[in-house]
C-alpha cells in the first residue's frame, strides 16, 4: 500500500498484535502487521518509520522462541517493543531476562520516573495491564529505566541513542487507561509521522497503489453482497472505471431478494456494469448430501472459483482478481500472522488454482470491519448498505447443519427474512454484529389448531462484536423475541419451534458451522 508514512508492527504471536495496529490507525497513522520473520529486504520495501515489537506467548529462552531474521536494532528508525518485545531487546541488546517469582496478569499501577517523550503528557502513576511470566532484571547497555511497579523494578526503558524503548505492560489494550497517549507519543513525537491517516487518505493512497499495480489491466471482482467486496468494488471503479468487471455469483445460498438489490446498487446507485451469473443449480447439486462443514466450504469455494473462471474468459484483459479480505479473515484461515490454530477455512483467503492466472488484489487485507464500513462511507456507499452485517461466504449452507436441499433454504430464508425485518423494527439492528436464523436438522412435535405437527427447529443467533474474533450472546428483548417468534410459527411452514443462542465466541463459534 502507497502510505507516505505507516509504522510496521512484526508480529510475535500476541492475541493482542491486532489491535496495536488499530490504535495507531487511530492516532492517524497507518501501521501494518507482518510476521516477526519477515526478510530485510521486504522489511526495507516497507520503509516504516518506525517499528512496534509485540507480544508473543513465548519465552525469549524457550526453544524455538521467535526471533526476527535480521538485526532490527540498527536500521536507524525507532522501534518500540512491547512486552515479549521488551523482552527481546534486552536479550539481544546485553540485559537480563530472568522468570518472575510469579506471573503478572491483570492490572497494575505504574509509576512513571521520566516523563520527558514516551510517558509525556502521562499520570505519574497510572494504570496498566501486565501479562508476562518472564521480566527484566538488568537494563542492556546503553539504555535507562523510564518507569516501575510494586512487583517489577523496570517497567519500561530507553535507549536515547537510537531510541529503542520497551515496555513490559500492554498500552493497546483498554485497560492501560492512558496507552493511547503512549502510542501516539510513540508513532507522532519520537517516530516523527503526522497523523493524516485517515478513511480519505486510505481512499487516496489505495487508488494510487491500485492504479500502478493494474496499470491499463482488466480486474475481475467478486461481488458477494456483503460490505467488504462492494466497498472494494465501488474503491476499484473509482481508481480504474471500466477497467473493473464485476461478477456476482447467485450461489442459491443467498438470503431473501439479496441478488436483486445487489444487482439495483450497482446498476441504479452506482451506475457500474455488473454481470449477474445464475449458478444455484451447479452449486445445489454439489453439496447435496454433503453435511460436513469444511467439505462445503471447499465445495462452495471451490464451485465459486470455477464461475468465475469461466467468467472471466470473457474478459480476456483480465489479469488480476479483487476481493475484500480483511485482517481477521487472513488470521482465522491462514495462522500466517500468529500462531494461532485454523478454525475455519474461510472461503475468500487463500490459493487460486493454477490454473487460474488472475493475480489477487485485497486493498483490505490490514483493515478491520468497522474501518471498512468508514471507508464504504466515504465512497458514497449509503448507509443502509454499510451497516449491514456481515454475511460469509458459504452463505445460508452454513446456516443448514447436515444436508442443504432447496426445501430447507426456502424455510431458512423466509425465518431469516422475518428475524431481520423485527429486529429493524425495534431500532436494535445496528447495535448487533450479527444476526441470522439457522434452520437445524431436528424436527420437533408441535400443535396448530387440532393439528399434530412434525417440523424442523429454527435457531435465532444474535451476537455482539468488534471483529468477529471474540462475540458476546446479545441479549435481546423478551418481548422482541416474542414477536419474531410468533411470526416466524405462523408464517414459516415447515417451523414449529424457535429456540435462541446463549453461546459466547469463544467456546461457541459465531455461525454454526
Ligand atoms: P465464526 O463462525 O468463525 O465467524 O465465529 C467469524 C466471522 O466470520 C464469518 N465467517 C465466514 N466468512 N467465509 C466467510 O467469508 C466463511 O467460510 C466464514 N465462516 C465464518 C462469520 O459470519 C463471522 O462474521
Amino acid at each position: 500500500m502507497t502510505h507516505s508514512e505507516r509504522i510496521v508492527i512484526l508480529d510475535f504471536g500476541s492475541q493482542y498484535t491486532q489491535i496495536i495496529a488499530r490504535k495507531v490507525r487511530e492516532a492517524g497513522v497507518y501501521a501494518e502487521i507482518h510476521p516477526y520473520n519477515i526478510s530485510k529486504e521486504a522489511f526495507e520495501a516497507l520503509a516504516p518509520k518506525g517499528l512496534i515489537l509485540s507480544g508473543g506467548p513465548s519465552s525469549v529462552y524457550a526453544d524455538g522462541a521467535p526471533i526476527p531474521s535480521f538485526d532490527v536494532f540498527s536500521l536507524n528508525i525507532p522501534v518500540l517493543g512491547i512486552c515479549y518485545g521488551l523482552q527481546l531487546i534486552a536479550h539481544q541488546l546485553g540485559g537480563q531476562v530472568d522468570k518472575a517469582a510469579r506471573r503478572e496478569f491483570g492490572r497494575a499501577m505504574l509509576t512513571i520516573d521520566d516523563r520527558s517523550d514516551l510517558f509525556f503528557g502521562m499520570r505519574a502513576a497510572t494504570q496498566v495491564w501486565m501479562s508476562h511470566g518472564d521480566h527484566l532484571t538488568a537494563i542492556p547497555p546503553g539504555f535507562e529505566h523510564l518507569a516501575h511497579t510494586e512487583n517489577a523494578d523496570i517497567c519500561a526503558i530507553r535507549d536515547p541513542q537510537r531510541r529503542i524503548y520497551g515496555v513490559q505492560f500492554h498500552p493497546e489494550v483498554a485497560h492501560t487507561s492512558e496507552g493511547r497517549v503512549l502510542l501516539k507519543n510513540f508513532v507522532l513525537t519520537i517516530c516523527g509521522c503526522s497523523p493524516t491517516w485517515n478513511a480519505t487518505s486510505f481512499i487516496d493512497a489505495a487508488i494510487a497503489d491500485i492504479r500502478a499495480t493494474v496499470g491499463s489491466g482488466g480486474v475481475i471482482c467478486a461481488l458477494s453482497g456483503g460490505v467488504d467486496s462492494t466497498v472494494v468494488a465501488v474503491l476499484l471503479h473509482k481508481a480504474i472505471g471500466d477497467q473493473v468487471h464485476c461478477i456476482h455469483v447467485d450461489s442459491g445460498l443467498m438470503r431473501k431478494g439479496e441478488s436483486t438489490q445487489i444487482e439495483e446498487l450497482f446498476r441504479k446507485h452506482f451506475s457500474m456494469s455488473i454481470d449477474v451469473v445464475d449458478a444455484s443449480e451447479l452449486f445445489l447439486s454439489r453439496l447435496d448430501g454433503v453435511s460436513d462443514p469444511e467439505k462445503k466450504r471447499k465445495i462452495i469455494g471451490g464451485a465459486f472459483i470455477e464461475v468465475f473462471d469461466a467468467e472471466a474468459k470473457k474478459f480476456s484483459d483480465a489479469q488480476f482478481l479483487a476481493q475484500g479480505t480483511l485482517y481477521p479473515d487472513v488470521i482465522e484461515s491462514l495462522s500466517v500472522k500468529g500462531p494461532s490454530a485454523t478454525i475455519k477455512t474461510h472461503h475468500n483467503v487463500g490459493g487460486l488454482p493454477d490454473t487460474m492466472k488472475l493475480s489477487l488484489i485485497e486493498p483490505f487485507r490490514e483493515l478491520f470491519k468497522d474501518e471498512v464500513r468508514a471507508v464504504g462511507r466515504e465512497l458514497g456507499i449509503p448507509d443502509w448498505f454499510v451497516e449491514r452485517h456481515p454475511f460469509p461466504g458459504p452463505g445460508l449452507a452454513i446456516r443448514i447443519p447436515g444436508p442443504i436441499s432447496a426445501e430447507k433454504l426456502n424455510i431458512l430464508r423466509d425465518a431469516d427474512e422475518i428475524y431481520l425485518d423485527e429486529i429493524r423494527a425495534a431500532g436494535l439492528y445496528n447495535s448487533i454484529w450479527q444476526a441470522f436464523a439457522v434452520l437445524l436438522p431436528v424436527q420437533s412435535v408441535g400443535v396448530m389448531g387440532d393439528e399434530r405437527t412434525y417440523e424442523y427447529v429454527c435457531a435465532l443467533r444474535a451476537v455482539t462484536s468488534t471483529d468477529g474474533m471474540t462475540a458476546d450472546w446479545y441479549h435481546m428483548p423478551y418481548e422482541v423475541q416474542a414477536r419474531i417468534s410468533n411470526r416466524i410459527i405462523n408464517e414459516v411452514r415447515g417451523i414449529n419451534r424457535v429456540v435462541y443462542d446463549i453461546s459466547s465466541k469463544p467456546p461457541a463459534t459465531i455461525e454454526w458451522e
